[in-house]
């Protein structure tokens, strides 16, 4: 009987599913936010270095995610395949992270050392030059655009603010250290690192 006047009504049904759904989402998240699993970096994980950082930025703003996860799941089949699966403490300094839905190309979380600096440029230059089946698309002008000095110190000094253990000397030489690097060197130092602090680890 009761059940019938709350299936009768619209609003109150709407309100109790929200009501049912924000609990179990309470159950799931909450204690995670309070983990030191999911909270605190992972043993080797360090914030990006300025040239890294900006290569992070690269990443996103030309949406490579759109084709790349950054997420190996706990399956066999992905950890042949890829490496380590991906843990939240990877991730700590990853805003926001990268996991990705969509694999339209490989996973990329460990793809650092996989190939030589060489070949991912020219991948990103050209990648029908080294595999002609791939669909996915050339970015020459990184070659060309540079990255903003002042623009990658002001990252920096946001991200400590937000709690990222960048020290003061580290931050005044990441303008010198991105001076007269494109986006496509950026991109490429990133890449390059992506999972190596996790290789060894099963
Ligand atoms: C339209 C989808 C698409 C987009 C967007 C895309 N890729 Fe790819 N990517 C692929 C596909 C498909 C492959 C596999 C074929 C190949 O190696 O080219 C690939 C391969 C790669 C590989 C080699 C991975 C491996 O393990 O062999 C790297 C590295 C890579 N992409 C980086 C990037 C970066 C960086 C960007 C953004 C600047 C990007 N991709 C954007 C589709 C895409």
């Amino acid at each position: 009987m009761r059940h019938e006047t709350i299936e009768k009504r619209l609003n109150v049904m709407m309100v109790l599913i929200v009501v049912a759904i924000s609990i179990g989402g309470l159950v799931e998240l909450v204690p995670l936010m309070f983990s030191a699993d999911a909270t605190e970096p992972d043993e080797n994980i360090l914030p990006y270095s300025a040239l890294r950082l900006a290569g992070r930025d690269v990443y996103i703003s030309e949406g490579c995610y759109n084709c790349h996860s950054q997420m190996i799941r706990p399956f066999r089949s992905e950890t042949e395949r890829y490496g380590p699966y991906t843990t939240a403490g990877e991730t700590v300094y990853d805003r926001p992270f990268q996991f990705g839905s969509k694999r339209t190309g490989p996973d990329l979380a460990r793809v650092g050392g996989r190939y030589s600096d060489a070949w991912q440029r020219l991948h990103l230059m050209d990648p029908r030059a080294l595999v002609p089946e791939s669909n996915m698309p050339a970015y020459k002008w990184l070659a060309e655009k540079m990255v903003d000095p002042e623009l990658t110190t002001s990252k920096m000094r946001t991200l400590k603010f937000l709690g990222h253990p960048y020290s003061d000397e580290e931050i005044a030489a990441a303008a010198a250290a991105v001076t007269g690097k494109t986006e496509m060197d950026a991109l490429i130092a990133y890449l390059q690192e992506l999972g190596t602090n996790r290789r060894n680890r099963r």
